[in-house]
């Protein structure tokens, strides 16, 4: 029934061509229009022009301590026997510092993940190589950066282009990620493979003992959907070969439109869904482990993916940390909800394991985070057959393999938090609302679509001061797709926040109890799920850098179709 209604509006998917022709060339669609460009003549070049500007050059006055060549560009990896995949991918080269803080994760298109302890001085030179029409930037997750070093979508680089980002870190110990933020192509990118790790260190941390080297394993969890020559599928097309933005293409509307275009829209809509949980880059990921203590650090680099954390064995989750920094104290949990863009940060002890068990984390089945157009709309959407948002899944294995004597013990303290009073916000008695609604089929914040440039007088905050905002995710009554909306994990660039409070509205009750028990409020976050009817209050102070910065729906689909804003924040 809800396919029917699409097939009566078909000026719908016009909806999605957001800022067509207002944004210039920056602007130039997202991964469902690469559909209509495969028919066209030019997608097949594989030819980059190579221009070879620098959109920003190096400061002689900035000696880094660490140096990074970041280059983004159309690779192949072995992912299952056969045929090579292509992906895209961040090849990395250090060009000055100690050879630790730079790690590649072999055959995968993941990474590299980038080590720095706090205080340290980086300079990354990001050149983009990838296809013709693909702008891109880097953002760093997580990190706090004066707006030019942030990689919002208004610093995008064509291909060609480098742009050299010169920070000194200042965030506590945690792990942080990067990953492209282009405007209208970050879903695509992302999941054509462009994503990598920064994990930062601090003495406060060294000092705790926890597990390091080998027995610090960096989790990242993806879904994804391989064709039968294995390749990549984003949207019902095939991805790896180049994206043409080819706008006279994407506005030939829906004649002659394939069913698996169809399916793209309404899966940009919902969010991408694959069929295959990959870890680290690769399916079917097993971890060889010993009868020791390991810190699994797990980020949900999924495009639209929510888990519900669970061991297999029935033990509870260990949590010391997440998106931010280590928590005060750790904290057991049946489940954790981890939406696109968190992070957990869990102490895994398996020194009372027998050498030859296994334990798997898994995905345990939640509810009422897709309720659009009912129960099945999902599955229906979702292209090729994915597992529907909220089912049970394996997402993978821990073998046992080797005896090992642990000595680490779980400290009761870790980390001194400056965490704030909500009662000392300058708003405590009227939190910043930020709306979360469905316009037409589109989701927006506050009923607005993105602006690249701009801030409304209510998004605009004062350098220092703290403040209280509240995220409702509403109801869309009468929306055509929508009544009860969807779960939004909405991320604030340029500042940490905690999460004060949380409430559902009673009708939309029976999904969020299924969830509610695995949210980890009590540190430091960026990123925060919301489901449907449910709202959020945080609590943050804005204190490091005026500029203007983005926050958005991490869904990646979601953030392309322009659930995204900007703050500024004002000296
Ligand atoms: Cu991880 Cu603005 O994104
Ligand atoms: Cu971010
Ligand atoms: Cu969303």
């Amino acid at each position: 029934m809800p396919i029917k209604a699409i097939h009566q509006h078909p000026l719908t998917r016009r909806d999605f061509l957001r800022g067509t022709g207002l944004a210039g060339g920056l602007v130039i669609g997202s991964g469902i229009h690469s559909l209509l460009s495969s028919c066209s003549p030019e997608s097949s070049t594989t030819e980059i022009p190579q221009k070879n500007t620098i959109a920003r050059g190096p400061n002689a006055k900035f000696i880094p301590d660490i140096e990074i060549n970041l280059k983004a560009a159309p690779t192949t990896v072995p992912i299952l026997p056969g045929q090579t995949t292509q992906v895209w991918s961040y090849a990395a080269q250090l060009v000055k510092g100690d050879p630790n803080s730079l790690q590649t994760i072999p055959d995968s298109y993941l990474g590299p993940i980038i080590r720095v302890r706090k205080g340290q001085r980086v300079r990354v030179n990001f050149q983009n190589n990838l296809p013709q029409g693909q702008a891109s930037i880097v953002h760093w997750h997580g990190l706090i950066l004066p707006e030019e070093m942030d990689g919002h979508p208004r610093f995008a680089i064509q291909p060609g282009q480098t742009y050299v980002y010169e920070f000194e870190v200042i965030n506590r110990a945690g792990l942080n990620w990067f990953h492209p933020h282009p405007d209208g192509l970050t879903g695509q990118q992302a999941y054509a493979g462009l994503a990598g790790l920064f994990i930062v260190t601090d003495p406060e941390e060294a000092a705790l003992n926890l597990p390091t080297g080998a027995y610090d394993v960096p989790i990242v969890l993806q879904d994804r959907t391989l064709d039968a020559d294995n390749q990549l599928l984003y949207l019902g097309s095939k991805i790896g070969t180049p994206r043409n933005s080819n706008m006279g293409g994407m506005q030939q509307g829906n004649s002659g439109q394939s069913s698996n275009g169809m399916m793209g829209d309404m899966s940009s809509m919902m969010g991408f869904l694959g069929q295959k949980i990959f870890v680290n880059g690769k399916p079917n990921f097993t971890l060889s482990a010993a009868t020791r203590v390991y810190r699994l650090r797990i980020l949900n680099g999924s495009n639209s993916r929510i888990y519900k954390l669970a061991w297999s064995s029935g033990e509870l989750l260990t949590v010391i940390g997440t998106d931010g920094s280590l928590l005060t104290h750790p904290t057991k949990r049946k489940y954790v909800m981890l939406a696109p863009g968190e992070r957990i940060d869990i102490w895994a002890d398996f020194s009372k394991l027998k050498v030859g068990t296994e334990v798997s984390l898994n995905s345990l089945a939640f509810s009422g985070a897709e309720n659009v157009g009912g129960t099945n709309m999902g599955g229906m959407m979702s292209s090729d057959n994915a597992p529907e948002l909220g089912s049970a899944m394996m997402l993978f294995n821990v073998k046992i393999e080797r005896e090992e004597k642990e000595t680490l013990r779980l400290p009761n303290q870790l980390a001194a938090l400056p965490l704030l009073r909500p009662e000392d916000a300058v708003n405590a008695t009227q939190p910043r609302p930020i709306e979360l609604s469905l316009k037409g089929m589109k989701w927006v914040i506050n009923g607005q679509p993105f602006e690249m440039n701009t801030a409304l007088p209510q998004e605009t905050v004062k350098l220092n001061s703290i403040e209280q905002w509240e995220i409702v995710n509403k109801l869309n009554p009468g929306a055509m797709m929508d009544a009860k909306g969807m779960a939004h994990p909405i991320h604030l660039h340029g500042v940490h926040f905690q999460v004060i409070s949380r409430e559902v509205l009673p009708e939309l009750a029976a999904g969020w109890q299924t969830v509610k028990d695995g949210y980890v409020d009590e540190g430091l976050k960026d990123t925060v799920m919301v489901m449907p009817g449910e709202r959020v209050k945080l609590l943050m102070k804005f204190e490091k850098y005026s500029g203007l910065f983005a926050y958005h729906c991490h869904t990646l689909e979601h953030e392309d179709a322009g659930m995204m804003r900007n703050y500024r924040v004002k000296e």
